[in-house]
């Protein structure tokens, strides 16, 4: 199929995306927190960003790979830890997991994702990341960093911004519950998608079975109940010092806005810091993190990497990031509404179309390379 000319942007995916997934994976991936008003300040505060073009510069090859955090990557842009990615689409994890090992671009793989470090890493090869939501329990930790790294992940993501969950009212009325209620309108959803249903009745239900195989948390109810209990509401700097016991790779520090929040992480030594407000998801009160972006890129360039995510769904989107200071860009919907839409060939498609809206742009502006933004 041309996908290029049916699904040219991935707001096309993200269309597709909605029609082909049950209504409860549709608005758990969509959802922000309260009224939602960061989740859509996050879409229209790229628009305050403009690049002004040069011309006349003869022929243009843009070169987007990108040396980050002593690897080379073949774009400046790697796809986000989202939890329950097997919601959206059943082994979303490992297809995407390979989309990135193709392309030679990181992915993350949440602690809350439905397949394992063990299922994701091998396809991963050193492209994986992973991403802690820090455990009380420090036997959980060690155990849960053990695996990631013998599974071959290198590069860990470290969230800060859940200090607890969210009420995430939109996932609540959908009636997210984990395991699922068998309701007529389940059966239903289930009857209208069979590109997903099929798939999912194959895998089974989703669940997060990485932490599942920690016999006491077997009976579960939900993630939030989950993450609430033992996953959070502990993170400390002295907490993220500690990290360095249990890691011998990167350390980033993922969700921060707060400029002094990033000095902070160069105090202690993090290799990095991911400026998020979570896709919008925690607190509707933040600030774009568009918006947080360049007072953080005073404070600590060259002190620490710099990563940027939260609202990206363009190749210009990623140029406007990068000009304003980050080394670096995640992307958590765009990828999954990829998956959603299209399956084993959504994670590749979104890349492509991400790669070609970059090198477009940036010939439109004229430059040749990332450095010139
Ligand atoms: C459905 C969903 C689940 C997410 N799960 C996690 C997670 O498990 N861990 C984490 O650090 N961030 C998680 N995030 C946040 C993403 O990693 C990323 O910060 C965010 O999606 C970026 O915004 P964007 O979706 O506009 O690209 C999640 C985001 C979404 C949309």
């Amino acid at each position: 199929m041309d996908f290029f000319n049916k699904f040219p942007a991935i707001q096309d995916l993200e269309t597709k995306a909605k029609k082909m997934i049950p209504f409860v994976a549709w608005e758990y991936l969509q959802s922000g927190t309260g009224v939602e008003s960061l989740t859509k300040k996050n879409l229209t505060s790229f628009d305050n960003i403009t690049l002004t073009p040069k011309f006349c510069k003869g022929e243009i090859t843009p070169n987007i790979q990108t040396n980050f955090l002593g690897q080379t990557y073949n774009a400046p842009f790697g796809i986000a830890p989202i939890g329950l990615s097997g919601l959206m689409y059943p082994q979303a994890e490992i297809i995407l997991a390979k989309t990135a090992n193709k392309y030679q671009i990181p992915y993350s793989l949440s602690t809350v994702a439905t397949e394992t470090p063990e299922a994701v890493g091998p396809h991963v090869n050193n492209m994986g990341w992973f991403q802690l939501y820090p455990p009380r329990n420090k036997e959980l930790r060690k155990s849960l960093l053990k695996r990631a790294w013998d599974s071959g992940f290198r590069t860990l993501l470290v969230t800060a911004d859940v200090p607890i969950p969210s009420r995430r009212e939109r996932t609540r009325r959908a009636g997210l519950s984990a395991p699922p209620k068998i309701t007529a309108k389940f059966i239903w959803e289930g009857i209208i998608h069979p590109h997903w249903t099929i798939p999912t009745l194959r895998r089974g239900f989703p669940k997060l079975r990485t932490v599942a195989t920690y016999s006491e948390f077997k009976s579960m109810k939900s993630v939030g109940e989950f993450v609430a209990k033992e996953l959070g509401g502990t993170l400390s700097w002295e907490y993220c010092k500690e990290l360095r016991d249990d890691w011998k790779g990167n350390i980033i520090v993922k969700g921060l806005l707060h400029p002094e929040d990033a000095n902070e992480a160069v105090k202690i030594g993090m290799d990095g810091i991911v400026v998020s407000n979570h896709g919008g998801r925690q607190f509707d009160g933040a600030p774009t993190a568009i918006e947080a972006l360049p007072e953080i890129v005073k404070n600590v360039k060259g002190k620490t990497a710099i990563i940027f995510d939260s609202g990206i769904r363009t190749g210009l989107d990623i140029m406007r990031a990068l000009s304003l200071g980050a080394e670096f860009v995640l992307l958590g919907r765009a990828f999954i509404y990829g998956v959603a839409a299209l399956g084993k060939y959504g994670g590749d498609h979104a890349v492509e179309i991400l790669m070609d809206d970059l090198k477009n742009n940036m010939i439109q502006l004229g430059i040749a390379s990332l450095d010139d933004l």
